[in-house]
């Protein structure tokens, strides 16, 4: 095991905090543990060279490299399944009610390898398959790790994963390539644009969202970076919608202008 001295532990702290809002402060174990196989690999013999390799990268890929092994990008298709019922059971029949606006706008912020923004996607196809008044369905899908955007273009998964679908989605929303490979169908990714986004940065957007789900991302973040995130994701919130976290994490109600609606989905109010 490589030694992480006092020094370079607090300087990788203050760093990934600084840039990426992420708290490692309790993670100088894991750090270590999971990092030294990385050095040995890169031929560093010190956390120190190491951590000025990374920050000298300008691509952002070391880093992104480095946060891979310390944060986690575990995903599934219909995670939370509930909130995917209070999207179609709540949210798309106010949107319908609410008239005059024909795109609805939805964003998955740390969307990891796809499944969350697809299940998004199929629920809202889903919903509005048969009826005549189907809107414009603009689908943003960020993530700082390209990597995992990379997968989440690819759109292929294993039959595995599909499991928790409803009975019929397989067939409806995925092609069969052989094997136990399935890719979604362009019908759906077409309505997915992938973007790499750090949630620390400031958001420019051309119009607000009705659905923001940012679910298993701000669990690593410092709580006061966590509590500026929420209040952006409520200034691109159209009045009288929806933000999603999910059911482990917790909205600070003293700094923020949600309105919890049931624990884990909050509503900007009209
Ligand atoms: C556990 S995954 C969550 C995936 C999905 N939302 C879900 O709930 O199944 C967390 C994702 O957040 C991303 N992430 C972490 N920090 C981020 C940041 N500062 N900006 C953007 N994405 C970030 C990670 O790259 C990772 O893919």
């Amino acid at each position: 095991m490589i030694e992480l001295t006092d020094r370079e532990f607090t300087t990788l702290r203050d760093y990934v905090l600084k840039n990426f809002g992420i708290d490692l402060s309790k993670k100088r174990v894991l750090i270590q543990g999971r990092l030294t196989t990385t050095l040995q690999q890169k031929g560093f013999a010190n956390f120190t060279d190491y951590i000025q390799f990374v920050m000298a990268d300008k691509t952002g890929t070391e880093v992104n490299l480095l946060l891979n092994k310390l944060t986690t990008n575990l995903t599934y298709f219909m995670r939370e399944k509930e909130h995917f019922d209070y999207v179609r059971d709540v949210v798309l029949p106010e949107f319908d009610r609410a008239g005059g606006k024909r795109e609805i706008r939805v964003w998955s912020a740390g969307c990891s390898s796809g499944e969350e923004p697809y299940t998004l996607a199929m629920t809202i196809m889903d919903y509005y398959a048969g009826k005549g008044n189907a809107p414009k369905i603009s689908l943003l899908a960020s993530d700082i790790s390209q990597k995992v955007l990379a997968e989440a273009q690819k759109a292929v998964y294993l039959e595995e994963g599909l499991k928790d679908l409803p009975t019929g989605w397989k067939t409806k929303y995925f092609d069969h390539m052989g094997g136990d490979e399935y890719r979604v169908k362009d019908a759906v990714r077409q309505k997915v644009t992938f973007k790499t986004v750090n949630l620390m940065d400031p958001f420019r957007f051309s119009a607000p969202f009705e659905i923001i789900f940012c679910r298993n991302v701000m669990i690593y973040f410092e709580k006061q970076r966590k509590n500026e995130l929420i209040n952006k994701y409520y200034t691109w919130t159209r009045p009288g919608f929806y933000f999603f976290i999910s059911h482990s994490e917790n909205v600070d109600r003293n700094s923020s202008q949600f309105r919890m609606v049931k624990p884990s989905i909050f509503r900007r109010d009209p």
